[in-house]
């Protein structure tokens, strides 16, 4: 393995989930340059192989494709759960659907449960079951979103999983950190990545001017790593609104989140 640091890296192995794209990737991207060994994986074999042969100029990276909605592509990364022991696992595979709940085939909104839900319990639970039984410590970064605590019309089953990733990572940690091992939730706002090319169904091709980029999302996530925080809301922005829908009904503000959902 190509190592021109003398100071070891902080973790023996990665694996990133979602690594195809956005914040995956800009995220494998400071993972490679922090010389982290990578497991990265997605359904995108172009976009995989691209980043593969581009990050392995730095460091030690195989590709695995694996859709994450099917029980036997999630088999696929318990797998190399169990051989590989990666001591940070990143959660960042998940995707939502614009529009009323009813609007989209019901096998659609479950596939969102089975990537952003059922996929990451099943890789944070095996992932620390591994470290714990192999007696190593470790780090499971859930990437959640601020929609978590949103009641959001237009967006309902996405951030019902959210809210699921956030409140099952915040108690799981709880249990996993006598045992060295930290299970983190990570709640951005609205990042420029294609997520709402694909929850639109490719009519927003823009994002806002205030939507954060990747790379500031990844360095975001390294700092919530190192300080070991259970549940980061960021950016600043997205923290004042957050603040202000407190005080607001909440009829008000799901009507502003389907409006601006409409407006797209
Ligand atoms: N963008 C935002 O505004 C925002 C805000 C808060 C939270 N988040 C969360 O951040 C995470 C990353 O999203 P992103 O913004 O980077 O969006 P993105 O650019 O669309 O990336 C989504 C990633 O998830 C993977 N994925 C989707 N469905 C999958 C499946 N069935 N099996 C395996 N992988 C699958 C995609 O793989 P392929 O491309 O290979 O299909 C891609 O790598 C998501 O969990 C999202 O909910 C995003």
């Amino acid at each position: 393995m190509h190592n021109s640091s003398n100071i070891s890296p902080p973790f023996s192995l990665a694996l990133v989930t979602g690594a195809s794209s956005g914040i995956g990737a800009a995220f494998c991207r400071l993972l490679a340059s922090k010389k982290i060994p990578l497991l990265i994986t997605g359904r995108d074999v172009d976009h995989l192989n691209n980043l593969a042969s581009e990050l392995s100029k730095m460091v030690q990276v195989r590709g695995i494709v694996a859709d994450l909605a099917q029980e036997g592509g999630r088999e696929v990364l318990l797998k190399q759960i169990y051989l590989h022991q990666p001591d940070l696992v990143v959660n960042s595979a998940g995707f939502g659907l614009y529009g009323k709940a009813l609007a989209h085939e019901t096998a659609a909104q479950v596939a969102i449960m089975e990537v952003n839900a059922i996929a990451l319990l099943e890789l944070t639970l095996e992932s620390a079951r591994t470290l714990q039984t192999a007696g190593k410590k470790g780090v499971i970064m859930n990437i959640s979103s601020a929609a978590d605590r949103l009641v959001f019309p237009s967006l309902a089953v996405y951030a019902a999983s959210k809210a699921f990733v956030t409140q099952f990572s915040r108690s799981f940690d709880s249990e996993m950190r006598p045992h060295g091992i930290a299970i983190l939730a990570a709640c951005p706002g609205v990042v420029n990545t294609r997520f709402r090319y694909r929850a639109s169904g490719g009519k927003i091709k823009a994002n806002g001017y205030w939507a954060m980029t990747p790379e500031f999302v990844a360095e975001e996530l390294w700092r919530q790593i190192e300080s070991r925080k259970q549940v980061n809301v960021f950016d600043w922005k997205t923290c004042i609104g957050i603040a202000l829908s407190r005080l607001m009904p909440t009829k008000w503000v799901s009507k502003l989140l389907m409006r601006a959902i409409r407006s797209f």
